[in-house]
């Protein structure tokens, strides 16, 4: 089986559902759900890649605390690889608090162990055990950010595939992307980050652009799936219809699907991304990043009862 290292923030989501109202200044106002779940984009792609039956490995930056414990718990109840999670006392497990109400949702964040995460002491000989490593959301990732294009070129240099989920960067200034994108094998990003990237509005050729620049764009857009470009050309691959109830960790799915896909079964670029849509869409079903928990054989049911 592949070896997968992902590569980035480990914090935990508290869930508040249905709110009474907007959260008003210097007022306390009720919701209707609450759930205290395992968050961050690369832990939520390790879950998922480990659900769909995947061989996993975590590499972060968790608190001494009991939000660290409950995130290196819940990896292993899932039977990713801790070993190479660090544990710091300096500063907390990140926290982000997601308050939705109808289709919004505010968040606040504590970056804490996100922002204090360092890689400088990795070398090649910690990444050749692995077949392909996803870093995902380094714009959170301040001390870490500044390594990435070192190890990218590193796992080429030793043989290891290599992608990037950069979710949103605030300043929208994409710092370092263009060391990262020609080193990567496939690069993931969503509707509002490929248009920022490329400043172009059509997601079409927002792709085409990306793919001057990096060997594999996979651009994704919500429920209307997502595009990959094959051999220069573009295809849009639908998504499979749903009603979600919370996108929360979509992508994120989506990216594991896509690489469950390529690296287990050996599909092409437009099969995986139609996996990764069906990981991404099962997602939507249920509150939270991780909670879905789609393995092989249901993401096949599910396309298989779709199809009809
Ligand atoms: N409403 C939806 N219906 C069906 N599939 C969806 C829906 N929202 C997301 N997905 C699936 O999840 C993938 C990732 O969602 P998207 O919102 O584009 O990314 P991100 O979570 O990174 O912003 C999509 O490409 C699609 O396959
Ligand atoms: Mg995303």
């Amino acid at each position: 089986m592949k070896q997968v290292l992902f590569v980035g923030d480990i914090n935990v989501d508290v869930m508040m559902g249905g709110l009474e109202c907007f959260p008003v200044l210097n007022k306390e106002i009720t919701c209707t759900s609450y759930e205290t779940t395992m968050g961050s984009s690369a832990v939520i792609a390790a879950c998922a890649y480990a659900s769909l039956g995947g061989a996993t490995h975590m590499l972060g930056l968790a608190g001494n605390d009991a939000y660290g414990n409950f995130m290196v718990e819940g990896m292993e109840a899932l039977g990713i690889h801790t070993d190479m999670v660090r544990r710091t006392d300096r500063v907390r497990t990140g926290v982000t608090v997601n308050m939705t109400m109808d289709d919004t949702r505010t968040q606040v964040t504590y970056p804490g162990t996100i922002s204090e995460f360092e890689g400088s002491d990795l070398m090649a000989a910690d990444l050749e055990p692995f077949d392909m490593m996803l870093f995902a959301g380094p714009y959170q990732q301040t001390k870490f950010r500044p390594e990435i294009a070192r190890l990218l070129a590193l796992a080429k240099d030793v043989g290891v595939q290599t992608a990037l989920d950069p979710q949103w960067d605030a300043t929208e200034n994409w710092e370092h992307m263009n060391e990262w994108l020609p080193l990567l094998t496939y690069f993931f990003v969503n509707e509002d980050e490929a248009r920022s990237l490329t400043q172009v509005d059509d997601l079409a050729e927002a792709c085409r652009l990306l793919t001057e620049r990096t060997a594999c764009p996979i651009v994704k857009a919500g429920k209307d799936g997502a595009l990959v470009s094959v051999e220069g050309q573009v295809t849009a691959v639908p998504s499979w219809p749903v009603d979600p109830v919370d996108t929360t960790g979509a992508g994120d799915s989506f990216d594991a699907g896509f690489l469950y896909a390529r690296l287990e079964d050996g599909l092409g670029l437009v099969d995986a991304v139609r996996f990764g849509n069906a990981v991404g869409a099962r997602s939507c079903l249920s509150v939270g990043g991780v909670n879905a928990k789609t393995t092989r054989e249901q993401a096949k049911g599910f396309m298989e009862k779709q199809r009809w």
